[in-house]
């Protein structure tokens, strides 16, 4: 006779470019606490501990329902025995005891906060908590010797901790626009980043600025932030120039997931009430500063590689990792925001759109407001 097996009543993929990825979903109360636990391996620097995690949450995420029970993770991909047993405890008891021993303690406490720091990376948090420092303010008062962009970490600290709205977005590009358009005529400007993904809020705003005229594009940047500088705009800058040509080992391989335009951190004075509300009732309350500071990335590609770039400074972080995995994994090809190298064919892979890298990659396309893994 016939034995009938129910199907899984949800298939999942296991890489997360296979997947969608919706920003709202329904499981933030197991991927919250996944994602304490990749940011304290982050802090321990055990990576292969925190993309674990990372993966695991990214899974919940694309579920199309609450996960109630232990029965709703049957034949899901990705999930290790360490992320299924902190499931099986928050679903059990309502809490995981790692994970609410994690956000107590002391060190998470203090690299959360260090590392909140615009310019302290993990490194130099961790070094610091080893002396006894825990909080921003403890580098004011002990004199640790700071670089400009922490120094500039410290002096914006509140600001650069509040996020961003999707109208201080849009303010920001307005700035930027016409910033580009003030020295180069033609240029195109293009929210990249969380904003892209359709996010509300963010850490940042990211812009990626390209031209349809090959090479227009070169020595864009200095002219830019001249422009922004001369208007009392800017902050803060740090510019790194375009190393793609310079490189050795070849355009589509460069350092882990780092690429190599000419691009700026920076950070942007932002005049209050003037996030385009079109009233100006919002300043009526507000008796701070009439201005803000914004962290800003701003990156500029040629054309020829605008939807490397594109598709490269989109994310999410997980999502670009994914991608690149399946891209050497699964198809012995080389992705990068520069290119797609196809190892087997021993060329590059031309696209004009996300669409094409997609199909050449042998991925359905996703859109952007669907890659919050
Ligand atoms: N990125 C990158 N190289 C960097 C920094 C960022 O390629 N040195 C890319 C990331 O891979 C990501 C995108 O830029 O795809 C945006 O990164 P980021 O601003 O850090 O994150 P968002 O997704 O925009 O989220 P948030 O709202 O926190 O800014
Ligand atoms: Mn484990
Ligand atoms: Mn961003
Ligand atoms: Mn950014």
């Amino acid at each position: 006779s016939l034995t009938l097996i129910n199907p899984p009543a949800t298939t999942v993929k296991s890489y997360a470019c296979q997947r969608r990825t919706p920003l709202k979903h329904h499981n933030t109360f197991l991927t919250d606490a996944l994602e304490i636990l990749a940011e304290n391996a982050e802090f321990n620097e055990n990576e292969g501990r925190s993309v674990a995690f990372r993966r695991s949450a990214s899974v919940l995420k694309a579920l199309p329902h609450v996960v109630r029970g232990m029965d709703d993770l049957k034949n899901l991909p990705c999930l290790g025995e360490h992320s299924v047993r902190v499931i099986k405890e928050i679903l059990e008891d309502g809490t995981s005891s790692e994970v609410e021993s994690t956000r107590q303690s002391e060190q998470y406490q203090a690299m959360k906060a260090l590392t909140g720091v615009f310019g302290v990376g993990v490194k130099s948090a961790d070094r610091w908590f080893r002396e006894g420092l825990r909080r921003p303010l403890d580098l004011i008062h002990t004199g640790q010797k700071l670089n400009l962009a922490q120094q500039a970490g410290v002096q914006y600290y509140n600001d650069l901790n509040r996020p961003v709205t999707k109208r201080e977005a849009v303010a920001i590009s307005h700035i930027v626009e016409k910033a580009v358009n003030a020295v180069l005529s033609g240029a195109i400007i293009t929210l990249m980043g969380g904003f892209r993904r359709g996010k509300e809020v963010g850490h940042d705003v990211d812009f990626l600025i390209t031209h349809l005229e090959e090479g227009a594009e070169e020595g864009l940047m200095p002219k830019v932030l001249n422009w922004l500088e001369e208007q009392g705009l800017l902050l803060y800058q740090k510019t790194t120039r375009n190393s793609y040509l310079e490189s050795k080992d070849g355009p589509a391989r460069p350092p882990h997931n780092l690429d190599r335009f000419e691009r700026c951190f920076s950070i942007f004075k932002l005049e209050k009430g003037k996030e385009g509300s079109g009233t100006s009732l919002n300043t009526s309350y507000d008796s701070g500063p009439s201005w803000r500071a914004v962290r800003v990335d701003l990156v500029v590609s040629p054309f020829s590689q605008f939807a490397f770039a594109t598709l490269g400074w989109t994310g999410s972080k997980l999502f670009e990792r994914e991608l690149r995995r399946w891209a050497g994994q699964e198809k012995g090809m080389s992705l990068s925001s520069h290119a797609l190298y196809d190892s087997k064919q021993q060329r590059y892979l031309r696209a004009n759109s996300e669409e094409e890298i997609f199909a050449h990659l042998g991925l359905e396309y996703i859109p952007p407001s669907e890659r919050n893994a």
